[in-house]
């Protein structure tokens, strides 16, 4: 399975700030050393996707409404991202779960959404930090993951990205150990729910992914990439990042 590293820029970024995927698309070779996708605000993804139409770079969103069309004001739906050029869409991300009220039921139907409109949905989940002091971490992310996806639903192209909710933009992550633990959980539950196709899923790490601690962090037994928040925001981070994938 080959790594993939994918960028959520979040609420960040204006027209000028296509210059990083420029500069990103000047220094990365024709296959570089992972898969990666950049997710800048609904704003920039049209455009974002005419950028990188001839490099090995993918555009997603940052979240999808569950419908199709509606009266939904404010709201873009998976089948408007994919017509703006994306390929992916992140789904119940913790801020969107946080300060959106998003329960892992409109997580799941997003799911279901994107995949009907052809997108690779990351699935986003993670324990806060009162769970992990109370010694739920792993009981709460299984949980989560059961809980957003529909007992119908197909993971064609799906990812899964464990984020710590302590972990997001604060500079500290798990221990290692901790890190493959839980992907180890989040495997069984996709095993069990998804048959042999979720033992294909990349599980992504995510939540102050940096230069410096990337090559670490991407080397433990069952990381297939990382979700990058602040250092996807610049293009030498990122790059830095690309370079520290260890060869396996
Ligand atoms: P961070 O964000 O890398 O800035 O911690 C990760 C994320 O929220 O996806």
């Amino acid at each position: 399975m080959r790594t993939l590293l994918a960028g959520n820029w979040k609420m960040n970024g204006l027209h000028a700030s296509l210059a990083e995927i420029r500069a990103l698309i000047r220094s990365i070779s024709e296959r570089p050393a992972a898969d990666i996708i950049i997710c800048p605000p609904a704003t920039l993804i049209a455009e974002a996707a005419r950028t990188v139409r001839s490099a090995p770079i993918e555009i997603g969103g940052q979240d999808c409404h569950a419908e199709s069309s509606g009266a939904f004001t404010g709201d873009i739906s998976a089948e408007m991202l994919r017509d703006a050029g994306a390929t992916a869409v992140i789904v119940g991300h913790s801020e969107r779960r946080q300060c959106h009220g998003e329960t892992n039921r409109i997580v799941a139907a997003k799911l279901t959404a994107a995949s009907r409109a052809g997108l690779a949905p990351i699935l986003c989940i993670g324990e806060s930090e009162a769970q992990r002091d109370r010694g739920e971490a792993i009981s709460a992310v299984r949980r989560q993951l059961s809980e957003s996806m529909d007992a119908k639903f197909k993971p064609v192209e799906l990812v899964v990205a464990y984020e710590p909710v302590w972990a997001i933009g604060t500079g500290r992550t798990p221990k290692p150990q901790e890190i493959v633990q839980m992907h180890e959980a989040v495997r069984a539950v996709l095993i069990e729910r998804l048959g042999q196709e979720g033992a294909q899923i990349r599980i992504l790490y995510g939540g102050s992914v940096k230069p410096d601690n990337a090559g670490e962090i991407l080397s433990l037994p069952g990381v297939g990439g990382a979700l990058i928040g602040g250092a996807s925001l610049k293009a030498p981070d990122f790059l830095s990042i690309l370079q520290a994938i260890p060869s396996r």
